[in-house]
This record gives C-alpha cells, sequence and structure tokens, in this order.
C-alpha cells in the first residue's frame, strides 16, 4: 500500500510547547500529541501543516525546520514533524476540530503530559529547541 504522509507540529512560543489533547478516537482520547493530520493528495507536506494548524486551532503558523525522523502509525501512515511558530496578529489557539484541551508547556513541564507513544521522539527533539527559540537568549 502506498505510504500516507501524516503531520505534526511542534509549535513554540516563548520557551514553549504547545500540546493538544485528542477528543477521539475513543482509543486515543485524553492523549496529548503535536496538532497536525493527514497530508492530502497532491497537496505538499509544509502547506499541508500549515492548513491543520489553521483548522484545528485557528492560528497563522509559519514552520521553522523539520525535525529529523520519520515514525510509523498504523499503516500506510508515516509521522514526520517540523518546528513552527505563531506569525504576527495570529490568534492564540483554540481546540477547534480533534481536541479538547490545549497546553503550552515549558521545558519544566513537557513531560507532564501523557503524549502519543509516536510522538514522544519528535516532541523529546522538540525540547532541545525550546532554549534557543526564546528571544534574548
Ligand atoms: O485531521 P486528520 O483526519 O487529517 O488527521 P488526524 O486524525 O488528526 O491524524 C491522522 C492519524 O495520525 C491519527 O491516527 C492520529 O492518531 C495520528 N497522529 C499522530 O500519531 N500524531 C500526531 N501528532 C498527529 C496525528
Amino acid at each position: 500500500m502506498t505510504e500516507r504522509i501524516v503531520v505534526g507540529a511542534a509549535l513554540l512560543d516563548d520557551g514553549r510547547l504547545l500540546a493538544a489533547r485528542r477528543s477521539a478516537p475513543a482509543e486515543l482520547a485524553g492523549r496529548w500529541e503535536l496538532p497536525g493530520g493527514k497530508v492530502e493528495p497532491g497537496e505538499r507536506p509544509e502547506d499541508a501543516l500549515v492548513r491543520e494548524l489553521r483548522e484545528e486551532l485557528g492560528v497563522d503558523a509559519a514552520l521553522v525546520e523539520r525535525i529529523p525522523g520519520r515514525w510509523p502509525l498504523r499503516e500506510p501512515y508515516v509521522l514526520q514533524v517540523w518546528t513552527a511558530r505563531l506569525l504576527p496578529g495570529s490568534a492564540a489557539p483554540r481546540p477547534l476540530e480533534d481536541h479538547d484541551a490545549l497546553r503550552w508547556l515549558p521545558a519544566a513541564e513537557v513531560w507532564d503530559v501523557d503524549w502519543l507513544d509516536q510522538d514522544v521522539p519528535a516532541v523529546r527533539a522538540a525540547v532541545t529547541r525550546l532554549g534557543a527559540e526564546r528571544p534574548g537568549t
């Protein structure tokens, strides 16, 4: 079967990482993830991720860099992750679809939430970029 890409965003702001709690499906509800979703046929993954962030969170975001790695989900899906930041003038993120809670996590709190297993390596990589992102440091 042809592989399908799922894109996720490590959205960084002021030294914090955004975590989103899934509300569905039942087997994933209550677990935390990097917001994102499936790339549509013919769509660039980067464009898909900006679109998903607008749909799911109501934000205007720019991607910063790809986090190296690709993590298998249930077939045929494979997760790829980018760091991202809010564009000036963007609304604050709100859980519009798929999620029932959002948290901005400083580095010290990143592991306080129950991340989806497949997101953990990308979250670990994103944490190393938190300090670098904070203005003035
Ligand atoms: O919104 P859309 O239907 O495009 O995709 P989704 O339901 O948000 O995500 C598609 C699949 O990727 C689901 O099975 C999610 O659990 C998985 N996923 C993930 O494992 N990690 C993420 N950070 C985002 C999605």
